[in-house]
């Protein structure tokens, strides 16, 4: 299976809901392997240009309020199979639809504050990851943090 890269966003809600700690310990014993993480809050524009793929939804404008309401953690995380992996340890994008012991179906309170986000495939991962973050402010690979 290929070495692939998602990109991860420990949500508002995560962090308000000092939870930041516990999901980053569950992604770690997933065995997701960091690459890149930082604090920052958006604002509406950049949440707005975040979520892009979404403008047209109903739900756009409550998201990206949301998105831009606090804190959030962008996470480069790099595993074999991550994306797909990263999809089945966080569960359902609606936590009532979520598998039981996912990060969703503990954690999240509604579809929208659900937590955390992640990419759904290997070239949205690329582009979601350049959006936060600069090629340098990537750890290469385990080896350069030993
Ligand atoms: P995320 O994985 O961050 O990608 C898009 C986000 O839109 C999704 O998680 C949800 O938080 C949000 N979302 C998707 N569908 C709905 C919906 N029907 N109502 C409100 N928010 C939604």
């Amino acid at each position: 299976m290929a070495v692939e890269r998602t990109l991860a966003i420990l949500k508002p809600d995560c962090v308000r809901k000092e939870l930041v700690g516990e999901v980053l310990s569950r992604i770690q014993d997933a065995g997701f392997q960091l690459r890149a993480l930082k604090m920052i809050t958006m604002s509406k524009a950049e949440a707005e240009g975040f979520y892009s793929v979404h403008e047209d939804k109903p739900f756009f404008d409550d998201l990206t309020d949301f998105m831009s309401s606090g804190p959030c953690i962008p996470v480069v995380l790099e595993k074999e199979n991550a994306i797909e992996d990263f999809r089945a340890l966080i569960g359902a994008t609606d936590p009532e639809e979520a598998t039981d012991g996912t990060i969703r179906s503990d954690f999240a309170g509604s579809i929208e504050q659900n937590i955390v986000h992640g990419s759904d495939s290997p070239e949205n991962g690329k582009k979601e990851t350049a959006y936060f973050f600069a090629e340098h402010e990537i750890v290469a690979n385990k080896s350069s943090m030993e």
